[in-house]
């Protein structure tokens, strides 16, 4: 199972200190939520922290994207260090021309669907995505409750997958802990991502280690 823990539930004023346990934890990936205000009820960070985090930063930055009209920024994000850049199937309406722009700077393209978002929509564009985020929860905020139907978008997005034969990843986003987190894995996740689980526990290493570990 790839780990993404997101630092939206990290300690601000600490992120550097954060961000190091996380370079010496099994975490996988670091999922950075960038917040508009427009696109989603509420504003995290934008360009400068993700530079800043990237320059402590040992393992690929996975930048998701909560903003609406994201194509202007793809370069900006490159630059500041984005390795796996997602934006919202809601807020792209050339969907296609922003993932071959994200492509053609070298990154890896992800979109991410809202829970209302049906993963039958992604189906022509599937083979040149490297990512698809499920969002179980409403984006905009850390700490929500997993919404149980995500478990048959996960199963439903497998199926198209293999029918398709792509190598796209999955990835959910939003209430992941134990539990959820194997239920996901037995639908078909590659991918948690995990915010005030990690963050909140006693031990944020090991509950990381935890969710490697499961399968
Ligand atoms: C929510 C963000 C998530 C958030 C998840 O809009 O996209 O990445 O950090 O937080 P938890 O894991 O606490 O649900
Ligand atoms: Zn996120």
């Amino acid at each position: 199972m790839i780990v993404s823990p997101s630092l939206l539930s990290c300690d601000f004023a600490n992120v550097q200190r954060d961000v190091e346990m996380l370079n010496e934890s099994n975490a996988d990936w670091l999922h950075i939520d960038v917040m508009d205000g427009v696109f989603v009820p509420n504003i995290s960070f934008g360009l400068p922290v993700v530079k800043a985090i990237y320059k402590h930063a040992k393992k690929p930055l996975d930048v998701h994207l909560m903003i609406a009209n994201p194509d202007p920024y793809i370069t900006s994000f490159k630059e500041a260090g984005a390795e796996i850049l997602t934006v919202h199937y809601e807020s792209c309406t050339h969907l296609h021309r922003t993932i071959q722009e994200i492509k053609s700077k070298g990154m890896k393209a992800g979109v991410a669907l809202n829970p209302h978002t049906s993963v039958d929509l992604l189906t022509d564009i599937l083979p040149m995505l490297d990512v698809v985020l499920i969002m179980s929860v409403n984006p905009g905020f850390g700490g929500q409750k997993f919404i149980h139907s995500s478990l048959n978008k996960v199963k439903k997005l497998k199926k198209i997958i293999i029918e398709l034969n792509c190598n796209t990843l999955i990835e959910i986003d939003g209430g992941v802990n134990l539990e959820t987190g194997t239920a996901l894995a037995e639908s078909g996740a590659d991918a948690l991502v995990a915010g005030s689980f990690v963050f909140n526990s006693q031990n944020p290493k090991k509950t990381i280690s935890d969710l490697k570990n499961i399968n």
